[in-house]
This record gives C-alpha cells, sequence and structure tokens, in this order.
C-alpha cells in the first residue's frame, strides 16, 4: 500500500528580523511537532518553508537603515534560517521568495490568472508623493492615530492602541518619504473577485470543515458571512515580483499574492521532478500552520486562488493558533518585547528542548496565552529534569550497577507491574487522538503522563532495594523501567527532539527515519540541510540493531533481554536561578526603556499653543472661586453632571461635562475655580451659568483647580 502523503507548511516569516518565541509557539513548534509524529508513523511528509522577502516592511526598514531591501532579507534570512536549524525544526527546504524559482512561478501564476480573465481591474486614487514622485502604501504614510493621538501613527496601524486605520483617517497625513502632504493619484490594479468565490468557500468551508479548528472555522464564518469583496493583488512598488503584463510598469505582486504561491515554488525548488505529485494529487493532505493573523490568506484568498488557477489540491486543514504574550504583554518586534529564538539559542546553549517544551505546554492552541520565564524555570526543573530525567536517569544507572548495562530478563508480573504497563497503551491512544486533531499541549500532557508512570513506578517498586535481596525481581522491575524509556523515546520525539536523541543513544536504539524524497531528483539548491542526507530528518541514529517505530509505543518488548544499553547521560539539567534574572533583568530593561519612551512622546504630545489674545481679551474673563454645594448626574447623560455651587456672588447652577472623571459625591464640598460671566447655556433643559477650569492631562484625564488653600468664594483669579 502506498504510504500515506502529507504535505506540511508553515507560514513564510517575513525577513525583516529575527523570528521570536510567539512565531516559534504559534507557528514552527507544532508544525514540527506534527511532521516528525507523521514521519514516526512512517507517513511519507514534506515539510516546506522560507522567507517571505516582499512587501513594504522591508522597503521601510532597509531606507531605516540606510541599505537595500536585498541586504535586509539577506541578514534575517540567514538568522532566521539557522534559528530554524538550531531548535530541531528540520524543514526539507527553507528558501525564499526572493529565489529565481518563486520569480517565475509567482510571475506564471498571475500570468494565468490574467490570461484566463480570473482578474479585473479597477481604478483607484491612492496616495502619492508629489516630491519623492511615487505612490505610497498606507505604511509609507505617518500621522497622529485619531483613536488616542499617538502622533507616529501608521497609514494602515496604530501600534501604540492597535486600532486598524486607514490614511484619510489619519490626522496631519505626511509621507515617510519625503515629509510632504500625500495627494490621490489616479492608478489602475489587479483585483481577485473573491465575492465570486463566496458561494464555493462557503460549501467548501463552511459545510464541508467543521472540523477545523473553532477559532480558524469561526474567522471563516465571519469573512463569509460578511460578503467578500474583490481584493487588490498588485501594488505600486519597486520591491516585488514584477506584475508580467505590459503596461504595468512600476507595479508588483502584492505580497500576499507571492507569498503563499512560495510554498509551491519551494516545493519545485526542492523536488523540479516530483513537485506536482505534492500539489495536484488528490492523495496528498495539505495543512497548513499559521498564525491567527494570517486566516483570511490562507483559508480565504490562496484557495480561491488556487481555485482560480485550477488542478491544485486545498488545504485539508489549517490549524491556525492565537497569540503567545510576554511576561503579560503583547509580544511586539517594533517595540522590543519580545525572546529572540537567537538570542535564546546563545544564552540557553543545549537547552532548545527545554523551549520547544514550554512553548508546546503554554500553545496559544485556543486562546492567547502566556510566557514567562519562571514558568519556564519551573517545567524545566520540576517536569523535564525532576520527572522524565530523573526516571530515565535511575532505570539507565540501576541497570549498570546490576545487570552490567544489560537488559535483564522480565519474570513474572506483579499487580504493580501490569498497573504500569497498562497505562501506557491508554496514554498512547490519547497522544494520537490529540496528536492527529492539533491538539500538541494535550498529546505533550500524555507523553508526560508515560513519564510520570515510569517515576511512580520506580519509586513505589524501589529496584535499588530489591536488588540487595532479590535479583530476579529488579531485574523485572528494570526491565519494565527500560521499556518505559523507550516508550518515552518515542513519545517525545516530536516533542523533545534532542533529548530523545540522547535516549536513544542511552538505550542503543535506532528510529526509523523516514524518506528521502530527492533521491532520484537533479542537484537543487538552496535546501535546508545543504549536502546531507535526508535521512537525517528526525535526527536519527543509524537504523540498524533495534529501530524504533510509532507502533511499538507502549509495548512491554521493546527491548529484548540481553541487549546492551549505552552509558548514561543526563537529558536535562536544572535552570539556575540566575539565568532567569537574568532574562528578567533584560526585559525589565526593556520596560523602562519603553516607559520612558512612553513618557516622551506624552510630553510631545502637549496641545500646541493658541492663538495669542491681548490682555482686554484676558480682562473680559471673571474667573473666580466658588464651593460646590450640591452635586448630581445628569439623568440619561455619561458624562453630566449639574452642579449647585456657592460663587460668593450667588448660588447658582452649572452643568459640567466632568461625570467620567467624578463622581457626584467626589465633587461634593470641593472649592473650584470657575468662569463666572461666561454667557448662560441651556443644557438639556437645565440652565448652566458659568464654567468650571478643568486642566486635560496629555493622557487625555481631566482634573478640576482647586486653589491651594481654602479662600473665600468670589475671590476673584487674574
Ligand atoms: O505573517 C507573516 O509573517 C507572513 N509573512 C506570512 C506569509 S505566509 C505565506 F503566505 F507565505
Ligand atoms: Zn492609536
Amino acid at each position: 500500500m502506498e504510504k500515506k502523503r502529507t504535505l506540511v507548511t508553515c507560514a513564510l516569516p517575513y525577513a525583516n528580523g529575527p523570528v521570536h518565541i510567539g512565531h516559534l509557539a504559534g507557528v514552527y513548534v507544532p508544525a514540527d511537532i506534527y511532521v516528525r509524529y507523521l514521519r514516526l508513523r512512517g507517513e511519507d511528509v514534506l515539510f516546506i518553508c522560507g522567507s517571505d522577502e516582499h512587501g513594504v516592511p522591508i522597503t521601510i526598514k532597509a531606507r531605516e537603515q540606510g541599505c537595500t531591501p536585498q541586504d535586509i532579507v539577506d541578514k534575517y534570512h540567514g538568522i532566521i534560517k539557522d534559528s530554524f536549524g538550531r531548535l530541531g525544526i528540520n524543514f526539507d527546504i527553507y528558501s525564499r521568495t526572493t529565489s529565481k524559482v518563486h520569480e517565475k512561478n509567482a510571475s506564471d501564476f498571475f500570468r494565468k490568472l490574467y490570461d484566463d480573465g480570473a482578474f479585473i481591474t479597477r481604478e483607484s486614487e491612492q496616495y502619492y508623493d508629489p516630491e519623492a514622485k511615487t505612490f505610497l502604501a498606507d505604511r509609507y504614510i505617518a500621522g497622529t492615530c485619531p483613536r488616542c493621538g499617538n502622533p507616529g501613527a501608521y497609514g494602515d496601524q496604530c501600534e501604540k492602541c492597535g486600532s486598524t486605520l486607514s490614511p484619510e483617517e489619519l490626522i496631519d497625513p505626511h509621507s515617510r518619504l519625503s515629509g510632504a502632504t500625500p495627494v490621490k493619484k489616479k492608478t489602475t490594479h489587479w483585483y481577485l473577485p473573491l465575492d465570486k468565490y463566496e458561494k464555493w468557500l462557503s460549501e467548501w468551508i463552511l459545510d464541508g470543515h467543521k472540523e477545523w479548528k473553532t477559532n480558524v472555522y469561526g474567522q471563516c464564518k465571519s469573512w463569509i458571512d460578511g460578503g467578500l469583496q474583490p481584493r487588490a493583488v498588485s501594488r505600486d512598488l519597486d520591491w516585488g515580483v514584477p506584475v508580467p503584463v505590459e503596461g504595468a510598469e512600476g507595479k508588483v505582486l502584492y505580497v500576499w499574492f507571492d507569498a503563499p504561491i512560495g510554498y509551491i515554488s519551494n516545493t519545485q525548488e526542492l523536488l523540479p521532478q516530483s513537485w506536482e505529485k505534492w500539489w495536484k494529487d488528490a492523495d496528498t493532505s495539505l495543512i497548513h500552520f499559521i498564525g491567527k493573523d494570517n486566516i483570511v490568506f490562507h483559508c480565504i484568498v490562496f484557495p480561491s486562488m488556487l481555485k482560480a488557477h485550477g488542478g491544485y489540491i486545498l488545504p485539508q486543514n489549517v490549524p491556525a493558533n492565537e497569540f503567545l504574550n510576554l511576561e503579560g504583554d503583547k509580544i511586539s518586534t517594533s517595540r522590543g518585547w519580545a525572546v529572540w529564538a537567537h538570542e535564546y539559542l546563545a544564552d540557553f546553549p543545549g537547552k532548545e528542548d527545554v523551549m520547544r517544551y514550554v512553548l508546546t505546554a503554554n500553545a496559544p492552541e485556543t486562546k492567547d496565552n502566556d510566557f514567562s520565564w519562571k514558568d519556564f524555570q519551573q517545567r524545566n526543573n520540576s517536569e523535564l529534569v525532576a520527572i522524565f530525567g530523573n526516571f530515565v536517569n535511575r532505570a539507565v544507572v540501576l541497570t549498570h550497577k546490576y545487570f552490567g548495562g544489560v537488559v535483564p530478563a522480565c519474570g513474572p508480573l506483579q499487580e504493580i507491574d501490569r498497573e504500569a504497563l497498562a497505562a501506557l497503551p491508554e496514554l498512547r491512544a490519547s497522544m494520537e487522538a490529540n496528536l492527529s486533531a492539533f491538539r500538541f499541549r494535550e498529546a505533550l500532557k500524555d507523553a508526560m503522563g508515560i513519564a510520570r508512570v515510569g517515576n511512580k513506578y520506580i519509586s513505589d517498586t524501589e529496584p535499588w532495594k530489591v536488588a540487595k535481596t532479590d535479583l530476579e525481581r529488579a531485574g523485572t522491575i528494570l526491565n519494565i523501567s527500560l521499556q518505559i524509556c523507550a516508550s518515552l523515546a518515542l513519545a517525545f520525539e516530536p516533542f523533545t527532539p534532542f533529548a530523545a536523541e540522547r535516549l536513544r543513544e542511552m538505550l542503543k536504539v535506532g528510529v526509523d527515519a523516514g524518506t528521502d524524497h530527492r533521491s532520484g531528483e537533479a542537484e537543487t539548491v538552496n535546501t535546508f540541510r545543504e549536502g546531507e542526507a535526508a535521512a537525517l530528518h528526525t535526527g536519527a541514529a543509524p537504523s540498524e540493531g533495534l529501530v524504533l517505530r510509532w507502533d511499538l509505543l507502549g509495548r512491554a518488548d521493546i527491548l529484548p533481554a540481553g541487549h546492551a544499553i549505552g552509558e548514561a547521560k543526563l537529558l536535562f539539567e536544572k535552570v539556575e536561578d540566575e539565568a532567569i534574572q537574568k532574562q528578567l533583568d533584560r526585559l525589565e530593561a526593556i520596560r523602562k526603556q519603553l516607559e520612558a519612551a512612553k513618557k516622551a512622546e506624552e510630553a510631545a504630545r502637549v496641545t500646541p499653543q493658541k492663538a495669542e489674545c491681548s490682555f482686554e481679551d484676558f480682562e473680559k474673563m471673571d474667573i473666580r472661586t466658588a464651593t460646590v454645594l450640591e452635586a448630581e448626574r445628569v439623568p440619561k447623560t455619561d458624562k453630566l453632571l449639574k452642579l449647585t455651587i456657592d460663587t460668593g456672588m450667588d448660588r447658582r447652577t452649572i452643568v459640567s461635562g466632568i461625570a467620567e472623571f467624578y463622581t457626584p459625591e467626589q465633587m461634593l464640598g470641593k472649592q473650584i475655580c470657575i468662569l463666572a460671566n461666561l454667557a448662560p447655556r441651556v443644557i438639556r433643559g437645565i440652565e448652566s451659568k458659568g464654567m468650571i477650569l478643568m486642566a486635560r492631562q496629555n493622557d487625555g484625564k481631566m482634573r478640576f483647580l482647586t486653589p491651594q488653600e481654602v479662600l473665600s468664594n468670589g475671590a476673584q483669579i487674574g
């Protein structure tokens, strides 16, 4: 029988910065777990990724740094690829969207849709920089956020308050290139009319894929129910794949059009002869691992592109995750609030598995989740070290001590042995159900459950004591313990592959390594592990002698009696307080910097001074002290208080918009300052005579002004 074939893709990370733990937890670690699991089961898997190297943010970064976009992507492509490799995230290929293969493929894809009449064209007015003589992407326009007053908001988003914006909404918009005020200019672009695919998408996803994760299904439903609009697939920009149509000079494919095609291009680059079986054969199951911000592109836009093109399979599942926070705050590349993969690898050498483990244990699978360094330390020390590592160490060390490093024979079983062994197939079944449904956190708990069973078993049976009086019984206990170790080597291979490899070395077993997809292919370039045999997919020991396969997990006869095992090695080491403190100090320093920057920004946001006024103008205002005698809310309003005040001259009513900031009780008896001679106004049917003087802070909060010491009411201010 043909093996089951699965094509797994991971969102192509933008090559405008390194990857951080949020990326890893949301996309890359779960995808790698899934791929390793399928490979252990003997399935045929292709694992595709690469850098997303087009798009406006890359051009902006280049401009900021005074270099070319190519310099930027070269730098980050290298850093990202290296981080993935060192974390054991073993793609079959990690290429880039600036590759020749991709440029041609994306261009051909567009051209086919163009020739088939799949696009519509639309003329629209886009912002244009009259000084730099170029159209401006929304990101290239800056101004003040209409929601929070941030003076550095962009035309697509305010990074301060998180609002999605359009350039029209910005106050004082200006070009980030020249500072000039943008003007509108006509331009023509190609659009994919998603509205035409609405019915088909509804049937395919809403009727046909009810099994998708609820967060994914829910987003798709709200997009489809909301009605789909044509989407522009080209941009006026000089960085990207040129639009392959006459008269399209100065236009490139929109980055979200070319990036997903990158999955196909990278497969072609790896397997020039056999790539089609992965993309066009209905027997291939295509799975996209992505973060929640990518759902619409992978579930709605890219499938519509594939459908328009024809001949391609569609994703079987899109197990998108939510976001990971860091120490309670949103991870932000631009604010520097992140734990970067490459920095982690430098700070914690040899602890690749620990991060993989902690990120999986806290994976934001159904809702946003949090990473904290204390939790990292705790999970390492009291789970990986104290349970998994401790159990394996005891089993291996005792086997050497009492049986010369050879798996002892298993004698008659007692109830306690049967109980331990019976737990394993149950945990395996649960793991399988969880892994197939992309519930990696739960699957990890099951794997740790096996270690817990082993740890408890060896603690309860105390083979170190039994060995003194009954060596045969001690042998049975250690035989069973070693079988559990072998199950652990399988169960943890997807999650902590480096530790699983060390464990296999201790047990002197190999693992089935998966298929070398490149055999028989022409020499390819830029593959993930240049020159290496694909048999290293799982970081396996040479497949000779005893070879682990998933279907052995949970069995009591994985290691035969008489099999010689290797020396004990530590699977995990404690993480000390100092290492954690160093990370916390680093984050604290960033927090302080961010707070200082926020204060500086607020100071810069003080409302500009009004136009000059004369002394006579000022003299017209009669400002006085007064005391609040009564205060009540104006019914059916959120903002208004009705105040009765003693002005020293009279007792009068003022209606004031301060209810957002003060309760009536807080106002009672307070001495305030008023503009006494303001012409009376009727507000909500109440005559208001005068105005309370308030100061508006930079954060928008209002406070009334009160004399430093109690004065007589009616004292004139000026
Ligand atoms: O959100 C991102 O990081 C995008 N660069 C993901 C692209 S996924 C795919 F379409 F290539
Ligand atoms: Zn804002």
